[in-house]
């Protein structure tokens, strides 16, 4: 049995290992250093050396240098992914929970040296591979679950299957909106396939929320991005409700939450299940390509 942490309550919780993508910053650095006061490892998978050093003096400054980590890949890479997962699960065989953060956005488009389009990369792809990749490592868990953090329960335009990377037109707004729309399928394609798994799938909405807004953008975007820093809710409001989740995980395959509340995931039109499984299959084609 794995170790117990009690609380001044007495209630005995679980020591959980918490894996986050994009966990350098906004949400998932909020999440990261939540989890660590509540007593669990942390695993924090980001591109910047200078910020996993800092999160990991935060964790040093709060007693908890022994259970934070922090891995550097650029998971815009499917080769990175592929890197990431063989080292998690070689350190780490058992992986409580997974939460997917990594975001960044791109006025002009750019291609990955693998030649995929960034955002479809970074904000989809990355998060099909860590997905599937730490299952095995998830099913080891009591209570395993995948919290992808992303834009649920809005309306999106539909995955553009004939210009999936953005090559005959693009726009920043269009290509996260299409990443949106595909992580809402991955869930319901992740979650159709559960079969024996135990593993849920967790789409979150955590709404606007002023965080670093990673991205590189033209001056207009600069100045709705500044608006949107100034406007959001705090980094601590949007933790809150998903680290709940965390906390109890619901045991449904598939749940979504819009800014705490939870959403039905039976609506064809948001939760597409003929789409999520041609993108599934789309993927995988890709990926073996
Ligand atoms: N903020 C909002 O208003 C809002 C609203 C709806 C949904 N969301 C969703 O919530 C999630 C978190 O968003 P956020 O606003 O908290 O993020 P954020 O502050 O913009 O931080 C993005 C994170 O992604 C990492 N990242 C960027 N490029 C990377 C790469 N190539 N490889 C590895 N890591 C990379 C960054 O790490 P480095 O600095 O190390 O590169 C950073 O930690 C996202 O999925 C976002 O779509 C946010």
């Amino acid at each position: 049995m794995r170790s117990l942490l009690c609380t001044k309550r007495s209630r005995r919780l679980w020591v959980k290992t918490v894996v986050i993508s994009g966990g350098n910053d906004g949400i998932g650095r909020g999440l990261a250093l939540t989890r660590l006061e509540r007593g669990d490892q942390v695993v924090v998978l980001g591109r910047s050396e200078v910020k996993g050093k800092a999160f990991l003096e935060a964790a040093a400054a709060r007693d908890a240098a022994d259970r934070a980590f922090f891995i550097a890949a650029d998971l815009s890479l499917v080769a990175e992914n592929k890197r990431v997962v063989e080292e998690i699960t070689a350190s780490f065989p058992v992986v409580d929970v997974l939460v997917l953060c990594a975001r960044f956005f791109r006025s002009a488009r750019y291609e990955t040296p693998e030649g995929y389009e960034n955002t479809f990369a970074l904000e989809y792809l990355s998060r099909y591979l860590l997905s599937h990749g730490l299952t095995e490592a998830l099913e080891k868990s009591e209570a395993p679950v995948i919290v992808n953090v992303a834009g649920p329960g809005i309306q999106k335009p539909g995955i553009r299957w004939n210009d999936l990377q953005s090559r005959q037109s693009y726009s920043g707004i269009a290509a996260q909106m299409q990443a949106g729309t595909a992580n809402d399928l991955l869930g319901v394609d992740y979650a159709a396939k559960r079969g024996d798994r135990r593993t849920s799938y967790v789409l979150v909405n955590p709404g606007s929320t002023a965080t670093s807004f990673a991205g590189a953008y033209d001056p207009v975007t600069q100045q709705q991005v500044d608006a949107m820093k100034r406007m959001g809710k705090p980094v601590a409001q949007a933790v809150a409700p998903i680290t709940a989740v965390i906390d109890a995980p619901p045991a449904e395959p598939l749940s979504a939450y819009v800014e705490g509340q939870r959403i039905a995931v039976d609506h064809p039109a948001l939760f597409d299940k003929k789409g999520a499984v041609r993108l599934a299959q789309v993927t995988q084609e890709l990926l073996a390509s």
